[in-house]
């Protein structure tokens, strides 16, 4: 419809109602709103049109029609907008509403989950079994002087252990003689120091790094042991084999455990402990090379010459020890064919192996 007409106010009234009629009816269709918006004061609007047929009026018409028509305008515009201002907070909120935040959900990029190495996984697992039969936790240096790691633990001077081909040797910082420090080949220094420092009666064990000049698929220059020493009076190879099979009983499950006549020297006698093949349950396999046993850990009677060393009365009292090697006892838990694995800190072997 078009006004013919030129912008009375019977025509403006006309054009009002017509648009209140159409605002009322559009509610908060915006297609609508927007139909409405561009048919009243688009470039063919229906005001846009009646303010330009001012200009067609006689000159003395011209004012009071111009004013009037745009104050419709105006007021229509103004009513127009706000219908669609509120719409479109209307619109917004909603939207808010439906994708409201739950903070509680996890993230979307997961971030890794780290764990603790098989190592340390496997030495708290031993500590922890130990702490249940009264044991301690003691511990030592990785520089060690030569006495603390071979002559008090009754090592000849002879002894093919001190030899280069095993051993790390330190060049002294200080005026002492080269050759009397090394790294620790083993953990039993620290059963020394604990003795020194403690005296008897002592229960300790000593978990620890250890170094010798030995690379191979299961061997490694630097590698894990942990210690036991247990002296008191009465001690004897009985408590040995309770301690040791039930703390094998504890971390393999219930298997045949056996003792084999062995040597070392800070130990008499010594034996090297066997435990029934945890691939096969005894049965012989490629793994223990089917004998159906595989050697787990170094003991013995601490020898006399020891606790001498350490200042402890040999007479009154005796006790055992024993020294196993950590990385190794992780290896036959998780079946690792690699010892290098242990000590190459890739995520990817890492992450297959999970708590115990
Ligand atoms: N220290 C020995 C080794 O490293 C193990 C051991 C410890 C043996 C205590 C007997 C007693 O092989």
């Amino acid at each position: 419809m078009t006004e013919a007409t030129a912008p009375t106010p019977e025509v403006l009234e006309a054009v009002q109602r017509d648009f209140s009629g159409q605002l009322a009816d559009a509610g908060r269709d915006v297609d609508e709103l927007q139909r409405i918006r561009s048919a009243f004061f688009g470039p063919k609007g229906r005001l846009t049109l009646l303010l330009k047929s001012v200009g067609q009026l006689p000159p003395e018409a011209r004012r009071d029609a111009g004013r009037l028509t745009n104050e419709v305008k105006r007021s229509l515009e103004g009513a127009l907008m706000e219908v669609l201002d509120a719409t479109a907070a209307e619109a917004r909120e909603k939207e808010l509403r439906k994708g409201r935040l739950d903070l509680s959900l996890p993230g979307r990029r997961a971030i890794p989950k780290g764990s603790l190495h098989p190592v340390t996984q496997i030495n708290n697992e031993m500590v922890d079994i130990f702490a249940r039969m009264g044991f301690d936790v003691a511990g030592g240096p990785e520089v060690e002087t030569d006495w603390h790691n071979f002559g008090a633990l009754n090592f000849p001077d002879d002894h093919p252990a001190r030899d280069m081909q095993d051993t790390f040797f330190v060049r002294p910082p200080d005026d002492r003689p080269a050759g009397s420090l090394v790294l620790r080949t083993h953990t039993s220094p620290v059963q020394i120091r604990a003795m020194l420092a403690q005296g008897a009666p002592i229960r300790i064990v000593a978990p620890g790094r250890v170094y010798r000049c030995d690379s191979d698929p299961t061997h490694s220059p630097m590698f894990h042991q942990i210690e036991g020493l247990w002296v008191d009076e009465g001690v004897s190879m009985a408590h040995l084999r309770g301690v040791l099979t039930g703390f094998i009983n504890a971390l393999f499950g219930e298997r045949g455990v056996r003792l084999r006549p062995s040597f070392f020297p800070f130990v008499e006698p010594g034996v090297e402990v066997d435990l029934e093949c945890v691939f096969c349950d005894g049965a012989g396999c490629n793994v223990c090379k089917q004998t159906g046993w595989m050697e787990i850990l170094g003991a013995g009677m601490v020898h006399p010459n020891v606790l001498k060393s350490c200042g402890i009365d040999a007479e009154k009292y005796t006790g055992f020890a024993f020294g196993l090697g950590i990385d190794r006892v992780a290896m036959l838990r998780w079946a690792i064919d690699d010892l290098a694995h242990m000590f190459r800190s890739d995520a990817r072997f890492l992450s297959q192996i999970r708590g115990i």
